[in-house]
């Protein structure tokens, strides 16, 4: 059995943000059924295709485990279905912009009336406010959000991250106020409404840019590397580089191949507690009892002569040597790993982090399987479905429509061919 065997998710999602989420829900066993425009789908089945028409590596990474029905929710055969599906599912979730489903006559309102029960969970790009109309994507999510401002380096622009902190964490967000809601109507016998906005996920990820936004106005930053370099502070926090965010100083740093290889760097921390090994392992054995050096309060002014000196020593060994040499003495360090690299990474492999998966139109492909394990429900990764794959079984088995109302309903045209 699966944690949400029987839960049934009625999945109008799409893009990155809203699929993330139910692809989770259908890792921990949930029926997520996706509905999707006839004929078209999500729009990601045909963005950035590297096989002409086969879905693409967007849609399939991110619908594993999911059925998929073509339905036309504005069409008025095609309503009607709809709400058999929001009478019979648990949770319905929806990413679409800012007032589409009330014009598709889906209010909050009416889920209410057709069934109390139901679950409604949005993703929006902006919470109530000056905003709340805007579409949003991932970087204007980053922007917003107060990441960006605080991704990069001192005098340069601010600055993305691959990370999809704005679609993907606000997807995880919502996946776990649905399951909180999903609690609480165990007891309540209600559903309830459940909204994440991008901006408000990017900035509960950024929390401790905020911290140090309060900080600022009471004294330098004094971890940041700029305070040691003797950059003024302006008002705001500042862009940090590659200074870890917590209060042990960490870098990057150039290891063994550097020049020719731009994946060989390591990040090294330079954990209180571990300097006198730090110091020994570079050959700096004096520092440990140098006043300059011996404690986290007298580095920090020179945390560029701290780091050169500790580069010294990276520069002669790999990555993967400075992890193997650093990790007994519980010095923390991590290799910067190249997507290439995590490819072939079989510890991922065995835990099913990074799985091969078969598609029929597209043959294997790899992709990230579920980053959270339950020792009782165990994440199986099944292929994204093809567009309407599952519309007639849909509208049999979970909606209990005859052989005949079936022919009906695609006679219409409310359910593509
Ligand atoms: N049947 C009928 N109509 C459907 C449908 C279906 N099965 N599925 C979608 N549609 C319609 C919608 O009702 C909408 O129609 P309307 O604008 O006439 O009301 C239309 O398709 C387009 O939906 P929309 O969400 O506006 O898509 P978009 O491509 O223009 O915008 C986003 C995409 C992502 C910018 C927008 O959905 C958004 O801002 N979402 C919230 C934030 C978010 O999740 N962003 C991150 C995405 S990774």
């Amino acid at each position: 059995m699966k944690a949400l065997e029987g839960i049934k998710i009625l999945d109008f999602t799409h893009v990155q943000s809203g699929p993330t989420c139910t692809q989770l829900l259908a890792w921990f066993g949930a029926d997520v059924i996706k509905v999707e425009r006839p004929g078209v789908g999500d729009a990601t089945r045909g963005q950035l295709r590297d096989i002409p028409d086969v879905d693409s590596l967007y849609f399939t990474m991110l619908n594993h485990n999911k059925r998929s029905i073509e339905l036309n929710g504005k069409e008025e055969t095609g309503k009607t279905v709809l709400e058999r599906l929001v009478k019979t599912c648990d949770v319905l979730v929806e990413n679409f912009a800012p007032g589409a489903l009330d014009r598709m006559g889906f209010s909050w309102e009416r889920i209410q009336e057709l069934n109390p029960r139901m679950i409604m969970a949005s993703i929006k790009g902006f919470g109530p406010g000056p905003y709340a109309d805007c579409k949003v994507y991932e970087n204007v999510a980053q922007c917003a959000g107060g990441a960006a401002s605080t991704t990069g380096f001192v005098g340069e622009l601010p600055t993305v991250t691959g990370a999809q902190i704005g679609d993907s964490g606000t997807g995880l967000h919502l996946a776990f106020g649905i399951v909180t809601a999903l609690f609480q109507r165990e007891k309540s016998g209600k559903g309830q409404r459940v909204t994440a906005a991008m901006q408000d996920g990017v900035l509960n990820l950024c929390r401790v840019k905020l911290r140090d936004q309060q900080r600022i106005e009471r004294g330098p930053l004094t971890e940041y590397s700029q305070y040691g370099e003797d950059i003024p502070f302006g008002e705001a926090v500042p862009r940090a580089g590659n200074d870890s965010g917590g209060g042990q100083p960490g870098r990057i740093l150039k290891c063994k191949g550097w020049e020719t290889d731009p994946d060989s760097y390591t990040y090294f921390i330079t954990q209180a507690a571990a300097w006198k090994n730090i110091c020994d392992v570079i050959g700096k054995p004096e520092w440990k009892d140098d006043p300059d050096f011996a404690t986290p309060k007298a580095r920090l002014p020179r945390l560029n002569e701290m780091f050169g000196a500790i580069e010294d020593w990276t520069v002669t060994k790999t990555k993967f040597e400075v992890m193997e040499i650093c990790n007994p003495l519980n010095i923390p360090v991590g290799p910067i790993l190249s997507m290439k690299e995590i490819a072939a990474e079989q510890s991922l492999r065995d835990t099913g982090t990074v799985v091969e998966v078969d598609h029929p139109t597209r043959g294997k492909y790899l992709s990230v399987g579920n980053p959270v394990k339950l020792s009782d429900s165990p994440s199986e990764v099944l292929r994204s479905p093809l567009l309407g794959e599952h519309t007639d079984e849909i509208l049999s088995d979970v909606l209990n429509y005859s052989d005949e109302e079936i022919k009906e309903i695609h006679a219409s045209g409310a359910v593509g061919k």
